[in-house]
């Protein structure tokens, strides 16, 4: 037994890497059938799709017939399209998908810090949308992938708040906090192995998969800047309260 496999946002930073990796397992012969499915079009798209190693679908996302012969949806899309998703799911199962990984690749979602965030309020609804969809339905399931940040986003991104000469920094939370990283490599590698009827031997089963390339505190990953960079790092630590963050004298700031 193999799954047959459609994947959204064959395009994007992740979606592309999770698409390389789907087709490695179907030259393998270990997934029935890989495709992406996309619905816009224009010349600047075409040459991106034309270089997705994947079967195409053209369709809508929210019609059933783009879904029809697919066991697995794995969604990447970007985080402007989180919200369509409950679209996307109803019309995946009811073109006969029975598993659906919705677009998360990030954080923990059910964690008290994530909760009022407004960045995740679409893929928290999406995810209650989708609960909601199995829990009516014994046969459906889905699968998260919770990986915390890409080591390429927290690299390009600044995440350490270090200032341009490196020689300090301000960061919120405190030096024990603990940060995970993983390279978008490794989570499309996983994302694409979790496939396999040996980690997924039922399509209703109801999973989070949580890794990390690495786990660190706060304090252990400014020591490794500081032995990259060969000098002291005066770190700003931004306390944190409840759920909220501040600095001293400067209220409420949320990460
Ligand atoms: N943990 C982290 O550090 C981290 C970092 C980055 C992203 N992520 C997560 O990974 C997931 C994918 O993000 P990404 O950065 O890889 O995505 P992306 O590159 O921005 O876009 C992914 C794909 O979504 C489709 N799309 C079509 N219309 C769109 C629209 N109006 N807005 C957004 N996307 C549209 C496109 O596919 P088509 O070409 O098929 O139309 C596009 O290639 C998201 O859930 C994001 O939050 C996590």
């Amino acid at each position: 037994m193999t799954y047959s496999i459609l994947l959204l946002g064959a395009t994007g930073f992740i979606g592309s890497l999770i698409a390389a990796e789907l087709a490695i397992l179907k030259e393998q012969k270990l997934l029935e059938r890989t495709a992406f499915l996309t619905s816009t079009s224009s010349p600047e798209k075409e040459a991106k799709y034309a270089a997705v190693p994947l079967e195409r679908i053209t369709g809508s996302l929210t019609d059933p017939a783009s879904y029809r012969g697919f066991d697995i949806v794995i969604s990447a899309v970007g985080d402007d399209l989180c919200a369509q998703q409950v679209e996307f799911i109803d019309a995946a199962f009811e073109g006969g998908v029975r598993h659906f990984y919705p677009t998360e690749f990030g954080a923990d979602l059910s964690h008290p810090v994530s909760l009022p965030e407004a960045y995740f309020k679409n893929k928290i609804a999406t995810r209650k949308h989708l609960e909601a969809r199995v829990a009516a339905d014994p046969t459906k399931g889905y699968t998260y992938i919770l990986v915390g940040l890409f080591t390429e986003v927290f690299l390009a991104y600044n995440a350490l708040g270090l200032s341009e000469d490196r020689r300090s920094a301000r960061i919120i939370g405190a030096p024990g906090e603990r940060v995970s990283i993983t390279s978008a490599q490794d989570v499309a590698k996983i994302t694409a192995t979790s496939l396999l009827p040996s980690h997924l031997p039922s399509l209703s089963t109801r999973r989070e998969i949580r890794f990390a390339g690495e786990t660190l505190t706060l304090s252990s990953l400014f020591s490794t800047v500081e032995n990259v960079v060969g000098h002291k790092v005066d770190v700003e630590y931004i306390v944190k309260v409840g759920v909220g963050y501040f600095r001293k004298g400067e209220g409420v700031s949320l990460i």
